[in-house]
């Protein structure tokens, strides 16, 4: 941020210190009056051994932002206040009139991210469970590339492993001709004859043998199984409207042919001991509550390869095959320990490198009213695509009063508000935290709900067309009004939300400005009337400058949430 940059210059000159701009710890201000605040000074003090009131005044004395800044204030211990000037203001937000990226940079230090989300269990109904990372990874996908990153997104599917077996075996006695409907009943089914029939269950574990030698008619009927439950995911992405496709399929089964290859290496560095059969690394650090070191199994004993070793051929195959400079993992909480494991495994064999940065990003569950996991009433995990097609069904009785909504369009707006709810909330709180899945809060018009930015955008639009006129680039805007002023302050923070929620990998960030930036909206609308005769032309069009600039950035805002916002409301 331009504030930044000056006060890094300023820190130069003043006191002979360098600090990248980004690092100058400058906050918007929660205080009346003031707009932002900056923080460097008692950071500085230790180093420089100076009072943070003494550091603070000669930043303030060396500053050279009379264009920009209209006021300084040293605060309590050492905080610099700023207060920005109207006029530089006001050229800032008229810079940004019908710039597609509303002020936001594209990264001069691009990275190349694989970054692994969704990645369902073949055979298995999408669940609640699987929400998040789908919508999660879908929102990082979004905004790294925005950001100006590569993202190569990739679908760890498990389709690999002996349960396999006893699937194709099912498959073949139910006969091959019709889809699989219910693919969660399917799989129980198999399971419960695996458990009760002796011949099946033998069956079943030839036919693993087989799948693992290669068979082909095996094979065949493995892919069909595979490609059936791809089509059920790929129909929860469309409807969710996730960006992953087939293409993007890269399945445990898909990183078979390096298992072999994966244990020689590791043996060759002698990373590996035996234990109990099975063929392990026991990586520095990680230990037992007795104290007693932790394997990550490579080989199983009976000569299978596992969850373990698939991710150490997946974080091998990325870094050497496709060059990514980045590993992302979109992955629940619970499996932190396996990550952190995978990570140590990977730097030890050299898949990782200093080059590289792997990162788990974890996210908390889902929880029902009663504040446990979410489940349905038989105490199963609830069915995903049940779930959005309740949402839509839910958000057409949220907009069946409003009037002005033709027939044809009340589909698309439903799907529209009830995809967004859902998505918005898993999305608007720190990811790490579990949340309570509230029908009545996620459609709620009012509160940090997408419902309330879709109503904003919709609203503003509205205004924007009984106006009659398009904003044009240039227009001159005036921040006459304390509202004004504040939703222009909102409106240039933008690249800073972004910023926030890209670095730390944390789209709340982004909803928590856009919610901050609706809000003044509002007020805004409700102090400074626009098309009312009494508003003097020149004032009419600063206002409707705004509004279409609020309206852009709610929009690419909600765009990179993976949100849409329909045209009326
Ligand atoms: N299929 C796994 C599960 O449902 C998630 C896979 C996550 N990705 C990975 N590379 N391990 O738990």
């Amino acid at each position: 941020m331009e504030l930044g940059a000056r006060v890094a210059a300023a820190l130069r000159t003043g006191l002979d210190v360098r600090v990248d701009p980004v690092d100058t710890l400058i906050r918007p201000s929660t205080r009346d009056g003031v707009d932002y605040q900056c923080n460097i000074a008692m950071s500085l003090a230790k180093k420089l051994g100076r009072p943070p009131r003494e550091v603070a005044t000669a930043l303030v004395e060396a500053l050279d932002a009379a264009d920009m800044v209209a006021e300084t204030e040293i605060a309590g211990p050492g905080f610099v206040n700023f207060v920005l000037r109207d006029d530089w203001l006001a050229e800032r937000v008229a810079e940004l009139l019908g710039d597609p990226r509303a002020g936001v940079p594209v990264t001069d230090a691009p990275r190349r991210f694989a970054l692994d989300y969704s990645s369902p269990n073949v055979a298995k109904t999408m669940h609640v469970g699987n929400m998040r990372s789908t919508v999660i990874g879908d929102a990082l996908h979004r905004l790294l590339a925005f950001a100006g990153h590569e993202v190569l997104p990739h679908n760890h599917l498990g389709d690999w492993g002996t349960p396999f077996g006893m699937l194709i075996e099912h498959m073949l006695d139910s006969g091959l001709d019709g889809s699989i409907t219910d693919l969660n009943a399917f799989y129980q089914q198999a399971r419960a004859k695996f458990d009760a029939d002796e011949a099946f269950a033998t069956r079943s574990r030839d036919r693993v043998v087989k799948l693992q030698a290669g068979d082909e008619q095996t094979r065949q009927l493995w892919q069909r199984l595979v490609d059936e439950s791809a089509r059920h995911f790929q129909a929860v992405y469309d409807l969710l409207g996730i960006r992953l496709t087939q293409a993007n399929i890269y399945g445990e089964s898909f990183y078979n042919p390096y298992l072999g290859e994966v244990v020689d290496e590791l043996t060759e560095l002698g990373l590996t001991e035996v234990s109990d059969g099975a063929v392990c690394v026991f990586p520095p650090g990680f230990t037992g509550r007795e104290g007693q070191r932790l394997p990550l199994i490579v080989r199983k004993s009976d000569g299978g390869y596992g969850y373990a070793a698939t991710d150490l051929a997946t974080a091998r195959y990325w870094t050497r095959e496709r060059d990514v400079t980045d590993l992302l993992y979109v992955v629940g909480s619970p499996q932190a320990q396996h990550f952190q494991m995978v990570f140590a495994v990977c730097t030890q064999a050299g898949y990782l490198t200093d080059k590289h940065r792997a990162e788990h990003i974890a996210f908390g569950s889902v929880l029902g009213a009663d504040g446990k996991m979410m489940r349905t009433r038989a105490g199963e995990s609830v069915a995903l695509i049940g779930l959005l097609e309740e949402a839509v069904a839910r958000a057409a009785k949220v907009i069946e009063e409003r009037s002005e909504l033709a027939e044809a369009d009340r589909a698309a707006v439903a799907r529209a508000v009830g995809i967004g709810a859902v998505k918005y909330a898993d999305l608007a709180g720190d990811r790490l935290k579990d949340y309570v899945f509230t029908w009545e809060k996620m459609l709620a018009k009012d509160g940090n709900t997408s419902v309330y930015l879709q109503y904003a955008i919709a609203r503003i639009r509205s205004v924007l067309r009984k106006a009659g006129e398009t904003v044009q680039p240039g227009t001159a805007v005036r921040l006459g009004e304390p509202a004004e002023r504040a939703l222009a302050v909102k409106l240039l923070q933008l690249p800073a939300a972004i910023d926030a929620a890209v670095a730390e990998y944390a789209p709340h960030k982004l909803c928590g400005y856009l919610f901050e930036t609706a809000s003044a909206f509002t007020g805004f609308y409700e102090n400074c009337p626009i098309l009312a005769s009494s508003t003097p032309d020149d004032v009419r069009g600063s206002r409707l400058a705004l509004a279409a600039l609020t309206a852009d950035v709610l929009v690419l805002g909600l765009s990179l949430l993976g949100i849409d916002a329909p045209e009326r409301l």
